[in-house]
């Protein structure tokens, strides 16, 4: 089988490494970072060991001009991307009142404008068995005191994906979002900043009784976008745990921050 082309954004760590070393296996791969070099060389590494031919490329996605050359290099080196995972995100997490403009034009610029471009040049040059896949938040969908700005983001992330399946679907490509609940992630732990309480409460409230692994986003991320998932296109697809199944902690969380 010829192998497919993936661009999994923030692949050198978190849940978009664990996915892009998953894809490795039938895909050649532009690993992407913001900086750590090191970290996406590393992570390239072990996919050419999968089999992948690899491409790194550190691009800033809050810079449009970074974002333009991340996919540009990624066309240059393949030829056309196959698979393109838009995972990595950031923000600042403080209540709304607290947030200026240019938080939010930085959070908007990382997480939408970079997904629209990204689409933007690598859609047009999509195969049928193409894929889109996105990376939601639960803060979309639930009120989490000092979450409303990527929580915004995020919903605007659903809202395009859903459009990108109606319009890309007659090209043969499907569009999908993930959405995790809490994962194990060098995030989560910045997060958490040691509130082994607020740990207890997430998974505590969590109906299979574990907080996610990165390996169970990657799981989900692999069936759709291999040929099995050839027939899910404009969804959600929450994995979680069940941690939202009851509406989630996030009340409770309130009370201990
Ligand atoms: N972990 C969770 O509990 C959780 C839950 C729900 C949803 N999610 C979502 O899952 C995705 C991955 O999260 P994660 O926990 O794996 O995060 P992570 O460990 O913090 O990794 C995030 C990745 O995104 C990259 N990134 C962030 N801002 C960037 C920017 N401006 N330009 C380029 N790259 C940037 C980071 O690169 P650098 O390392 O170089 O900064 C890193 O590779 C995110 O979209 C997040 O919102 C995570």
């Amino acid at each position: 089988m010829t192998r497919r082309v993936a661009l999994v954004t923030g692949s050198a760590r978190g849940i978009g490494r664990a996915i892009l070393e998953r894809l490795a296996v039938d895909h050649d791969c532009v690993v992407h970072g913001r900086r750590d070099v090191d970290a996406a060389q590393e992570v390239a590494r072990i996919a050419g060991a999968a089999g992948a031919r690899t491409l790194v490329v550190t691009a800033d996605l809050a810079d449009p001009d970074q974002v333009a050359d991340l996919a540009d290099q990624a066309l240059a080196r393949f030829g056309r991307v196959d698979t393109l995972v838009a995972n990595a995100a950031s923000t600042v997490f403080r209540p709304l009142a607290g947030l200026a403009a240019r938080h939010s034009r930085t959070t908007f610029a990382t997480v939408v404008d970079s997904l629209v471009e990204l689409v933007h040049r690598t859609a047009p040059v999509m195969r049928p068995g193409g894929r889109l896949l996105t990376i939601g938040g639960l803060d979309a969908r639930f009120a989490q005191a000092g979450h409303g700005l990527l929580g915004g983001a995020k919903a605007a992330l659903e809202a395009l994906t859903r459009s990108w399946a109606v319009e890309l679907g007659p090209q043969g490509v499907t569009a999908n979002t993930i959405v995790p609940g809490p994962v194990r992630t060098d995030s989560l732990e910045i997060y958490l900043d040691g509130r082994e309480d607020v740990r207890r409460l997430l998974v505590d409230h969590t109906p299979v009784g574990r907080l996610c692994t990165p390996a169970d986003i990657a799981d989900v991320a692999a069936f759709l976008v291999s040929p099995a998932g050839g027939m899910i296109s404009g969804q959600v697809i929450t994995v979680d745990g069940g941690i939202s199944a009851q509406g989630g902690p996030w009340g409770a969380m309130r009370e201990l921050w």
